[in-house]
C-alpha cells in the first residue's frame, strides 16, 4: 500500500480502492504514523448532525510525528529555513535537533503561564521562527491554537479572541513588510482592553520598535525561555481532541472558528502534501502564503514537517526590494517545489520578465498554485516562464474547512490542463450538483461542488456553535458537504473550479463575506446603508466594489471616501479595503427587502446592456440611477 503514489495507474487504483472502502483505504494511510494507542474504530460519520470520528479511541502527538519520529535519521538535516524580509539579512534554519529542542523548550514557557491541554492560544505574529516554533509548542502539550493573521485590525483580533476565550496571546514588537514596519504590539494591547480572558502576552522583538510591556502581563520569549529546560514529553491527545481553530469569512455573519482535530488533519496533512507535491529526500520545499491562514498550517508546517521535509519560511513579500524576490529565493536555496497563489503571479507576471531572466530557476520540479482559479493567461506564464515548461504546475482546491488539498495533479504523474485542478486526491468523493441537489453525471455541465463523503481532515464544528456548522456546511444538499464553490468537468472529468457561489468575495486569495463588510462600512457615522459585491480585477482576482448610501445631509466627497476606508481598516484590516465605492441614493430591494445583488454585480462588472428582469424591485428606477452613477 504505497503512501505515496508512483504513477498515475497507480493514482486511479488507489482512488478505486478508496472509495471502494475507505475506511480500508484510510487505515492502511494512517499506520504510517506513530501513534502511542492505535485506534480501535476508523470512522463514524452522518452528515446531518453533522458527527464525524476518524480513527477513534486512538492516541497520538502531531508533533512526535513532526518532529521525533525523524530524530534518528534526520536530526541534523534542515527543518526550517527562515528566509528574512530583508534580503541583506543572512537567512537562518533549525535542523530537526534544534527545532525539537526549541519546541520543547517553548512548550515549557507555555506550560510555566498555565497553559494546559485544551486551553486556547492567540497569535498575531509575522513569519518569524518562533510562530511556527510556538504553534508546535502548542500542539506538544495539547493547547488549542488560533493563529490570526496580523493583517487584521485589533478589532478584527479582539472578536476572534474572545470569541475563543483565549488564554494567552503571543505577539511580537512589530512586523517588517516590505519596507513597512507594522507596529503589532501597539495594535495588540488596542485589543486587549477588551479581552479579559487574556491572562498572559509572551512577545518576541524583530522590528526595533518601542513597545509597552505592561508588568505581570506581558513576558519577552527569550527571557522565558532561560527559565526552562528543553525537556517536554508530549501530550498523548486524543484522535478527536481539537489541534487548532482558524477563523475564515462565510456568506453571513462574523468569521467562523473552523475546528481540526489532531488525528485526522495528521493523516490528511502528511498524505496530501506527500503527493501532491511528490516530495523526495532531501528536497526543498517552499509554500510563500502566511501561516495565519490555513495554507500556511498545513503546507508550511504540518505537512512538510510530517514528512521531515526542509520548509522555508519567507517573511517577506513578493515585491520587496523587487519583484525578482521569489526568484532570488528560488535561486539562492535551489528550491524544489514551489507554492505560490494566482494573485503574487499575475503581480509578477506585470512587472516583466527582466526580474527572473538573469535567475536560475533550474531546481524546481513542481510549482503550485492556490487560493482561486489561476487564469489561463497566469497559467501560461507560470508554466512557461518560470517552469520552463518542465515543470509539473499543480492547481490545488481546497478550502479551511477541507483542512488539505482536495483537487489537485500529483506532481508529475498527472495530466495538466491549463486552469483546471484536475481529479479528486484518493478519499475524496466530490460530485457535482444541480439545482434541485441532484447529482450530475454527465461531464461538460456547471454545477455545485460538494462532496459525498467524508475524508480525514474535514472541520468538525465551528468553534462554540455547532448549528452554524450545520446550516453554512451540510444544510444545503442533504448527505453532502457543501463547498460554496462551482465548478465542471470536462471530457475527461478533470474539474475546472469557477469561483464563489455565494456571498463570499476572494480578493488576492483572502476570502471576504459581503456581510462581513457591509457591516464594517455599517459601521460609519454617516454610512446609513451599503451593499459590497466582487467584480473582476486584473491582480486581485476580484476587486471589491461597495455601493454605498450616505446620510442625505452629507455631500459626497473624497474625505467621506478617504474616511470610510479608514473605517474598514480599523473593523477588519487593509485587506477587506474597497477599491471602489460609489455613492448611491438606494439600493435596488425586492419587495421582501432583499437586495439583488446580482444586478449590483452587472454593475460593477461594468456590463449594464442586460441586467435580467428588474420587475420585483420595489423602486426600479435606482438601476437607472446606479447604472449612471460614478465611482
Ligand atoms: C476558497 C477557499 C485553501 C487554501 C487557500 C484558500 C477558492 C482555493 C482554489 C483553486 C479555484 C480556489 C475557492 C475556495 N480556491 N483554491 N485552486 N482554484 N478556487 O482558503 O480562504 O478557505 O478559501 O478559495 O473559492 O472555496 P480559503
Amino acid at each position: 500500500m504505497p503512501f505515496k503514489i508512483s504513477s498515475f495507474e497507480e493514482y486511479q487504483s488507489e482512488y478505486k480502492k478508496s472509495t471502494a472502502n475507505p475506511e480500508a483505504f484510510w487505515d492502511d494511510i494512517a499506520k504510517h504514523y506513530q501513534w502511542s494507542k492505535p485506534w480501535d474504530k476508523t470512522l463514524e460519520w452522518e452528515f446531518k448532525t453533522p458527527k464525524v470520528k476518524w480513527f477513534l479511541g486512538g492516541k497520538l502527538n502531531i508533533t512526535e510525528n513532526c518532529i521525533d519520529r525523524h530524530l534518528k535519521d534526520k536530526g541534523d538535516q534542515k527543518a526550517l529555513i527562515w528566509e528574512s524580509n530583508d534580503p541583506n539579512e543572512e537567512s537562518t534554519s533549525l535542523t530537526y535537533n534544534q527545532l525539537h529542542q526549541e519546541v520543547c523548550k517553548m512548550a515549557n514557557v507555555l506550560k510555566s503561564h498555565g497553559i494546559k491541554k485544551g486551553d486556547r492560544v492567540c497569535f498575531y505574529m509575522p513569519m518569524i521562527l518562533e510562530l511556527g516554533i510556538s504553534v508546535l509548542a502548542c500542539a506538544r502539550i495539547g493547547a488549542i491554537h488560533s493563529v490570526v493573521f496580523a493583517g487584521f485590525s485589533s478589532k478584527a483580533l479582539a472578536d476572534r479572541i474572545k470569541d475563543a476565550s483565549c488564554k494567552m496571546l503571543i505577539t511580537s514588537d512589530g512586523i517588517n513588510r516590505g519596507g513597512k514596519k507594522i507596529p503589532a504590539k501597539t495594535l495588540v494591547d488596542e485589543a486587549l482592553k477588551d479581552c479579559p480572558s487574556i491572562e498572559s502576552v509572551l512577545v518576541k522583538r524583530c522590528c526595533g520598535l518601542e513597545i509597552n510591556m505592561k508588568a505581570g502581563r506581558d513576558f519577552e520569549i527569550p527571557v522565558e525561555l532561560e527559565k526552562v529546560n528543553a525537556d517536554c514529553p508530549a501530550e498523548p491527545m486524543d484522535s478527536e481532541d481539537p489541534l487548532f481553530i482558524l477563523y475564515t469569512s462565510g456568506s453571513t455573519g462574523k468569521p467562523k472558528g473552523v475546528v481540526h482535530t489532531c488525528g485526522g488533519y495528521m493523516v490528511y496533512a502528511g498524505y496530501s502534501f506527500a503527493n501532491v507535491f511528490q516530495y523526495e529526500n532531501k528536497d526543498v520545499y517552499w509554500c510563500t502564503a502566511d501561516i495565519g491562514w490555513i495554507t500556511g498550517h498545513s503546507y508550511i508546517l504540518y505537512g512538510p514537517l510530517l514528512n521531515g521535509a526542509t520548509s522555508i519560511m519567507f517573511e517577506g513579500i513578493p515585491t520587496f526590494p523587487d519583484a525578482g524576490r521569489f526568484w532570488d529565493v528560488v535561486d539562492k536555496h535551489k528550491v524544489n517545489q514551489f507554492y505560490t497563489a494566482p494573485t503574487a503571479i499575475r503581480a509578477l507576471m506585470a512587472c516583466g520578465d527582466q526580474h527572473f531572466e538573469n535567475k536560475n530557476l533550474s531546481s524546481l520540479k513542481v510549482i503550485g498554485s492556490v487560493g482561486e482559479p489561476i487564469n489561463e493567461e497566469a497559467w501560461h506564464w507560470y508554466n512557461d516562464k518560470i517552469g520552463k515548461g518542465n515543470c509539473a504546475l499543480v492547481d490545488t482546491w481546497w478550502q479551511t474547512e477541507t483542512g488539505g488539498i482536495m483537487l489537485s495533479g500529483l506532481g508529475k504523474h498527472s495530466p495538466m490542463k491549463p486552469s483546471h485542478a484536475g481529479y479528486p486526491l484518493p478519499g475524496i468523493q466530490t460530485v457535482l450538483l444541480d439545482q434541485s441537489g441532484k447529482e450530475i453525471e454527465a461531464n461538460q455541465q456547471e454545477g455545485y461542488l460538494a462532496v459525498k463523503f467524508p475524508w480525514p481532515s474535514i472541520i468538525r464544528t465551528t468553534y462554540g456553535d455547532h448549528e452554524r456548522c450545520k446550516n453554512v456546511y451540510f444544510s444545503h444538499y442533504d448527505g453532502y458537504y457543501f463547498t460554496g464553490d462551482g465548478a465542471k468537468r470536462d471530457e475527461n472529468g478533470m474539474y475546472r473550479v469557477i469561483g464563489r457561489v455565494d456571498d463570499v468575495i476572494n480578493c488576492s486569495g483572502h476570502r471576504l463575506g459581503t456581510a462581513e463588510v457591509e457591516d464594517a462600512l455599517d459601521e460609519h457615522e454617516e454610512v446609513v446603508e451599503s451593499a459590497v459585491v466582487g467584480y473582476p480585477h486584473p491582480i486581485k482576482g476580484q476587486g471589491i466594489y461597495a455601493f454605498v448610501i450616505i446620510d442625505s445631509k452629507m455631500q459626497a466627497s473624497e474625505e467621506i471616501k478617504k474616511s470610510i476606508i479608514d473605517t474598514i481598516i480599523s473593523e477588519i484590516g487593509p485587506i477587506a479595503k474597497p477599491d471602489k465605492i460609489q455613492f448611491v441614493s438606494g439600493l435596488p430591494k425586492t419587495r421582501s427587502g432583499k437586495i439583488m445583488r446580482r444586478i449590483l454585480r452587472k454593475i460593477a462588472e461594468g456590463d449594464t446592456s442586460n441586467l435580467g428582469d428588474v420587475s420585483t424591485l420595489i423602486d426600479p428606477t435606482v438601476v437607472e440611477e446606479i447604472k449612471g452613477g460614478k465611482v
